[in-house]
């Protein structure tokens, strides 16, 4: 490897709509090597359509830069403003088709990208960072854990299958509008589960019942509940998109929720829950389920790690602010 060599030659400029279809086949590149490791994913050429809009849309409102060397381009990062990443500041969100580079000398071409990249965020006061890469991808992942990343959220998937369940005593059904407010005490503790360490996340939601309603509305929404006794104990929820493109493919459904109360995890009312909706997504014909969550849940991570296969990694670094308010004062 010719690191100098890579380094003197690369040139760094804003992506523009003529490096598009260059940077839809970095994305393509990247997808075909984690189809390797996982088979069973959706065939590329069925997301290529919604991945080249994906990264049109992402070059019109995002900040994004190109690799070159020469003329070539070889490689791209490209990520959406926010508000508020995960806290008060703003920051980036790079996701998975928004950054690929070739093969030869990766980590000095997402290095240079990310040295530049970042300048031009700080300056735009974007100070927290966050990008997804395909779970395979050890490479990159450690060139970017090197950066100063660190795992932050995980998206999983497995083939829909039956899951044999031993009998419990627990009563599990498939829910209906009518049966929310027997869960919304359940989804209240979900919230405050998720504020506690070593989560410390905040859900956008002040009434419970509210949100359970609204998210039933959207359409395509499932959810199963289970009965201990009588008593309500835990549930799953499930709909068509999650967080990545590929879990807006028509044969991906995805489990977006799910808590447990926690005076009886542990006994399998987990995994009652997650039987009986691989059951329905089979009976339904969707060949795949999908689930995201964050890795800093350890109940959430322990389970979905034991019956999913992780696709992708979101990793995420948050800058000191002050260094922005020393450039304005310099
Ligand atoms: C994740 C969650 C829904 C799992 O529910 P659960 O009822 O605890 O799950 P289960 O009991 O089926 O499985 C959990 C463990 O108990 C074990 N288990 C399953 N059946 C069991 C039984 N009958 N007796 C004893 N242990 C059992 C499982 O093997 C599993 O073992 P592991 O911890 O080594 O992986 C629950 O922990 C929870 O609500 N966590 C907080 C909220 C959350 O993280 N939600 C997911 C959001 S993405």
């Amino acid at each position: 490897m010719n690191r100098g060599g890579i380094l003197s030659k690369l040139i760094i400029r804003k992506l523009e709509k003529r490096h598009l279809p260059r940077a839809l086949k970095l994305v393509r590149e990247g997808y075909e090597e984690e189809k390797k490791k996982i088979p069973f994913l959706p065939e590329y050429q069925e997301l290529a359509q919604g991945l080249q809009t994906n990264i049109k849309d992402l070059a019109e409102k995002g900040e994004g830069f190109v690799a070159l060397e020469d003329v070539d381009m070889i490689g791209f990062l490209a990520g959406y403003p926010v508000k508020q990443l995960f806290g008060s500041c703003r920051g980036v969100y790079v996701p998975l088709f928004g950054h690929g580079t070739q093969k030869n000398n990766r980590q000095e071409i997402y290095r240079e990208l990310y040295t530049h990249a970042a300048e031009k965020w700080v300056e735009g006061g974007m100070f927290s960072h966050a990008l997804t890469f395909f779970a395979h991808d050890r490479e990159t992942i450690d060139t970017w854990f090197w950066l100063g990343f660190g795992l932050r959220c995980v998206d999983s998937i497995r083939k829909t299958e039956e899951i044999e369940v031993s009998p419990s005593g627990l009563e599990v059904k498939k829910g209906k509008f009518s049966d929310l407010p027997m869960l919304a005490s359940l989804h209240h503790n979900h919230r405050i589960y998720y504020r506690k360490s070593p989560v410390f996340m905040l859900k956008n939601f002040e009434d419970p019942l509210e949100d359970l309603e609204e998210w039933l509305s959207g359409e395509n929404h499932h959810f199963w509940y289970a009965l201990d006794e009588g008593a309500p104990v835990g549930y799953l929820q499930v709909e068509p998109a999650g967080e990545t493109f590929i879990s807006r493919h028509p044969s991906v459904m995805n489990i977006t929720g799910a808590f447990v109360a926690d005076n009886i995890r542990g006994k399998g009312v987990g995994l009652a829950l997650l039987a009986r909706a691989q059951k329905w997504l089979k009976k339904e014909g969707y060949p795949l389920c999908g689930v995201d969550f964050e890795s800093i849940n350890i109940t959430g991570s322990k389970f979905w790690n034991r019956y999913f296969t992780p696709y992708t990694f979101s990793l995420v670094r948050r800058i000191d602010e002050r260094v922005g308010r020393e450039k304005e004062n310099a």
